[in-house]
């Protein structure tokens, strides 16, 4: 035997609550402190959709980028019917979207498939934040509170993507965590589940010729995904 150890140490970066690590590989940035910034007042729910998703890494940052998909992938969820985007502002790797969001009647299926959407108004504000390549930041107010979901996306392979979502909640009351909790973690695992099938059964992309205000971001995190890997 050698004296080669068998094993190298993982190098771990402590970046406020959370601790990072690059799996050997050198950073190309550091890691960035969103998740902090996001998250300042709010309390930790716990960690929900976690997945290893049959698709590329640019097809699961790209549907995560695309604020337009809620109306569309996750319509049975939230049942949004109309959404406006008066904000988008990017700065380097840093990026942010305000949208208004219109959601449909509840249904009493809706309410017994999903309890949550008692809680959410017809009208409401989402604040997406995005750090590239490896965050996607979305909150969100209902009539009891806040949530915030922190999305974590990284490639495992070529074909193949890692995801999980660190929620987090501001309630008006510190009495309703333990009533929320169990089902702000269910509605996030439809929605990684909902996402995965859209990511996991669509057609290659096809880039479209007429570029729309709304799709903007996408082209952004296209941009941002080919000056990375040159
Ligand atoms: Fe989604």
């Amino acid at each position: 035997m050698g004296s080669q150890p068998l094993l190298t140490t993982l190098e771990l970066i402590i970046k406020d609550d959370c601790i990072w690590t690059y799996a050997g590989h050198e950073p190309k940035i550091p890691a960035p402190d969103l998740i902090s910034k996001v998250s300042a007042g709010m309390t930790f729910v716990g960690v929900a959709g976690e997945k290893s998703i049959r698709g590329t890494f640019l097809d699961n940052l790209l549907i995560n980028y695309d604020y337009n998909h809620q109306s569309g992938t996750h319509r049975d969820l939230f049942g949004i019917k109309a959404n406006r985007v008066p904000v988008f502002e990017h700065d380097g790797y840093w990026a942010k979207v305000l949208q208004e969001l219109e959601r449909e009647d509840t249904t009493w299926n809706d309410i017994i498939r999903n309890p949550v959407v008692l809680t959410a108004p017809k009208t409401y504000t989402g604040i997406l934040e995005y750090a590239f390549p490896a965050l996607i930041t979305f909150r969100t107010s209902f009539l009891l509170g806040e949530i915030l979901q922190v999305h974590i996306l990284y490639p495992e392979t070529e074909t193949q993507t890692k995801t999980f979502v660190l929620v987090f909640t501001k309630p008006k009351h510190p009495i309703l965590i333990p009533l929320l909790r169990r089902s702000m973690l269910s509605a996030v695992t439809t929605v990684v589940e909902q996402d995965t099938r859209a990511i996991e059964t669509s057609y290659p992309r096809t880039t479209p010729k007429i570029r729309l205000p709304k799709e903007e971001i996408m082209f952004h995190a296209q941009k941002l995904y080919h000056d990375w890997e040159d």
